[in-house]
């Protein structure tokens, strides 16, 4: 059929189909019956067409780094399932997701949103998540091919990564998703790789996609991302988006009519879209593109079950879990406790159903049987806390907010990210709107007023000009790097008096400066000092027990921006030290998207890290907290105990964060684990780490077989809860080669395993391992090569937890070609 419609298209037909319509869709071909099909972001949700921050209501699961400490591939192909349900929910065929970059260093704002800094465990998962959604008929489109490890000059910077590196620690988690997931498409980076940007690289899209690995789907460019005509198609990029057609529509007709570009490559690029097309069923039934908000009972227990399975406890001297009963006073302290911090910001971010905060959590927990008091002591927040509240939206044909409005809408919170505006009459390029809202101060004092636009825009208080992001405007590093820094201004407020609040907005005039967003956020604060440190302290000390939630949220966790350093933001440490010196029962709970230093670890009981875990957080963090269900993630990525010993913090500008449009990975393949093993670097929490509530014993592993011989080698592994509480464990396979002869990292992760029992209960982990596992890259003959040789085989419970190790003899040589 694909054939046949082919036949029948026009050069012009084809070409159509190799650029979005807009935003979200592709163009269709109606004459010949070939519909339009929607993708949506992304990792967490499906948020659909609509605005990143307002759009119609989704479903919010857990981000990326908490599925990667759950080590459980089972229920994240149960969310994969649950968020194909919830792409069909907004008319979208095709879900931007998995994020499946690799932790290289602590800094990446993104990291939250990718697994882990290996790329076994994060293949793993990513294959999972795959299989999930694309058996429901979605397609999955992993992403970002490939080199994408930090936002700093995202969109131009040049990550160096040698082949080796590729092959063995960045490519893998695309690799397996295209061989053994079927993976439908895959989403170029926006990044250039050794110089090339990844939308125009024929080795990495052609030759190494599709000719080593088979991959039979297609390839779209990140959102604006792809820069050139024929070097694009060239090179194997099937859809340019977003749509309209920038570089391609009469520009790719010229260009094979000028001979740059074969008819035959446009052929096949829109063979592949039409393959897509029917993969997800798009011929057999006309895609609705209508948006609904389905929010279903099975999903809110999948979320909360994740966000346990994925919660990583860090230290406990015996104080979790808590026993509801015995606490009369508790305080719940900190800038995470009311507020619920589901996930991360940028492209991720969907509008949630609802959201539950810890403080929230804690009070259904305990049903008010105790009493609770509650404390923000500190703030955190990178930007002024968004407005909230009745907001009246009036647009204007034009700028300047002149004459009648053409639409007139309410909405409840400051922040508007616009794909489409609410009338077709308005001109993205030549409209306004004005904002306006009260706000009645609780208390009296200064109160610090922000904004940030993608565009032009003014806050005014009472009528008085108070943040002025009009004059001077200039690009900072918000909204994906197309709006200001925040702009603030101070103002003196009564308590419980109303003030007008007016905000006018209008599109940018400049031109040809990259990306063009239409986007404004204000919000208002009454910033917090030395007092409310205080009463929170004081809090504490009226407490039986302190619960103190920290940690940062989506400002900070961010696509478009990297982590200044990797230290908890505000007076967050201060308010660590104070309250655990108020009360010796003190729990910390973090909420944030890597690893912390945490100069205040000895001071605590206890340390939990979850994440950005979606919806149902709080319930998720209580019944951790009370045992309800035990702590069942492990680190996914290594906590150094310093900034400076991540492997990719070594001071030299060029290796992080980039100097002159490039950025070396000159640690090579030493990344995470990897480094701190082979180069003696304690780190303050291992690769694989985290506690549970019960103890397991592990009986010696048994091997299948001595030798590794083509058919590879299961180690199986009997574990026995010896606790009386139900609890898992997890099960690292690592190989060690000692007689190596180039330089390799101390060991490799290569299988994993995580056991659920109960309480004297027995169960077997069983660990495959294939000779590609005894292997490097070869990067001289472009293969990756077992020697033959002795190997260790090495179980363990983390990165340096080992329980065994096996030796493990290979007498042949194992040499397996990439296309392999
Ligand atoms: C992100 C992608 C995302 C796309 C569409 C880009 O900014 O890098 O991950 O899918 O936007 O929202």
């Amino acid at each position: 059929m694909i054939d046949s419609i082919l036949d029948q298209m026009t050069l012009e037909e084809q070409v159509s189909l190799l650029s979005g319509a807009d935003f979200w869709t592709t163009v269709p071909v109606e004459r010949l019956g070939v519909p339009k099909i929607k993708v949506t972001d992304g990792p967490n949700g499906a948020r659909g067409a609509g605005s990143l921050v307002a759009g119609v209501k989704a479903t919010c699961f857990p981000v990326g780094i908490a599925l990667g400490a759950t080590w459980n591939p089972e229920l994240v192909s149960q969310m994969g399932k649950a968020l194909a349900r919830q792409a069909k929910s907004k008319g979208a065929a095709v879900l931007l997701a998995p994020t499946v970059n690799i932790h290289r260093s602590g800094l990446n704002g993104r990291n939250f949103e990718c697994y882990s800094e290996d790329p076994m465990l994060t293949a793993e998962l990513a294959v999972a998540y795959i299989g999930g959604v694309q058996g429901e008929g979605i397609a999955a489109t992993i992403k970002h091919f490939a080199g994408n490890e930090s936002e700093i000059e995202r969109q131009t910077m040049s990550s160096d990564i040698d082949e080796r590196s590729l092959r063995e620690i960045y490519l893998p988690p695309f690799e397996q998703a295209v061989r053994r997931a079927g993976v439908m498409a895959v989403m170029s980076s926006y990044n250039r790789l050794n110089g090339t940007y990844t939308s125009e690289h024929h080795w990495l899209l052609t030759k190494v996609l599709r000719e080593e690995w088979g991959f039979q789907g297609i390839v779209m460019s990140d959102w604006f991302g792809s820069h050139s005509t024929e070097e694009t198609i060239n090179a194997g990029l099937d859809l340019e988006m977003p749509g309209p057609a920038r570089d391609r529509g009469e520009k790719l007709v010229a260009a094979v009519h000028e001979g740059k570009v074969e008819a035959a490559t446009v052929r096949a690029a829109a063979r592949r879209m039409l393959l897509l097309l029917e993969r997800v069923g798009a011929f057999e039934s006309k895609p609705d593109l209508t948006e609904r908000a389905v929010d279903l009972p099975e999903d809110r227990a999948l979320i909360r079950r994740l966000g346990a399975e994925g919660a990583v406890l860090l230290r406990n001297d015996g104080i979790l879990p808590l026993a509801k009963t015995s606490l009369d006073r508790i305080a719940v302290i900190g800038p995470n406790a009311a507020s619920a911090r589901l996930m991360g910001g940028g492209s991720a971010q969907i509008a949630a159903h609802y959201t539950v905060s810890p403080l929230e959590g804690i009070r259904a927990a305990l049903a008010n049987a105790n009493s609770i008091s509650h404390a923000a002591g500190c703030r955190h927040n990178r930007l002024i806390d968004v407005f909230k509240g009745k907001i009246t939206v009036e647009y204007f044909k034009g700028r300047g907010c002149k004459g009648n409005p053409l639409h007139v809408e309410t909405v409840d919170k400051g922040e508007f990210f616009w794909f489409e505006l609410p009338s077709g009459e308005l001109d993205p390029a030549d409209f306004s709107a004005r904002m306006t809202m009260q706000f009645v101060p609780e208390e009296s004092g200064d109160h610090v007023f922000g904004m940030t636009n993608a565009g032009l825009a003014r806050l005014f208080v009472d009528s008085a000009l108070t943040v002025d992001g009009h004059e001077g405007w200039t690009r900072g590093e918000n909204y994906f790097g197309t709006a200001n820094d925040e702009q603030r201004g101070t103002v003196a407020l009564e308590a419980g008096r109303a003030y007008a609040v007016t905000v006018e907005y209008e599109p940018s005039t400049a031109s040809g400066e990259g990306i063009n967003l239409i986007a404004v956020r204000f919000g208002v604060e009454k910033p917090l000092g030395e007092a409310d440190i205080e009463a929170a302290v004081e809090t504490a000390r009226n407490a039986d027990l302190a619960l103190l939630f920290v940690g940062r949220d989506g400002e900070w966790d961010t696509e478009g921006l990297d982590l200044p350093d990797m230290r908890l933001p505000g007076r967050q440490e201060e308010l660590i030290e104070r309250v655990a010196a108020a009360n010796a029962n003190t729990v910390v709970v973090l909420q944030t998207g890597g690893p912390v230093e945490m100069p205040w670890l000895g001071k605590v009981r206890a340390v939990l890290q979850i994440w950005y875990p979606g919806q149902e957080l709080g319930n998720a963090v209580a019944d951790v907290l009370f045992g309800d269900v035990e702590p069942g993630g492990r680190l996914p990525q290594t906590f150094p105990k310093a900034l400076t010993d991540n492997s990719a913090i070594t001071g030299d500008p060029a290796v992080y964060p980039g100097k002159d449009g490039h950025v070396r990975y000159a640690e090579g393949v030493f990344v995470g684990y990897r480094h701190h093993d082979t180069h003696a670097v304690e780190p303050l929490f291992p690769f694989g780490f985290g506690l549970g509530y019960t103890r397991f014993s592990w009986a010696e592993p048994r091997l299948s077989t001595g030798e590794m011989g083509s058919e590879g080698i299961t180690v199986s592994v009997d574990l026995t809860n010896i606790g009386d509480r139900a609890g898992s464990e997890l099960v690292q396979l690592y190989v060690r080669s000692p007689e190596t002869k180039v330089e390799r990292p101390d060991k490799e992760l290569r299988a994993f395993a995580k056991l659920s029992l109960q309480p004297g209960e027995t169960g077997t982990a069983v660990l495959k391992i294939l000779p590609r596992d005894l292997a490097y890259f070869d990067v001289e003959t472009g293969a990756f090569r077992a020697e033959p040789g002795n190997y260790q085989l090495v179980v363990a419970a983390n990165a340096a937890d080992i329980r065994f190790v096996i030796d493990l003899s290979s007498p042949l040589t194992h040499v397996l070609p990439p296309s392999h």
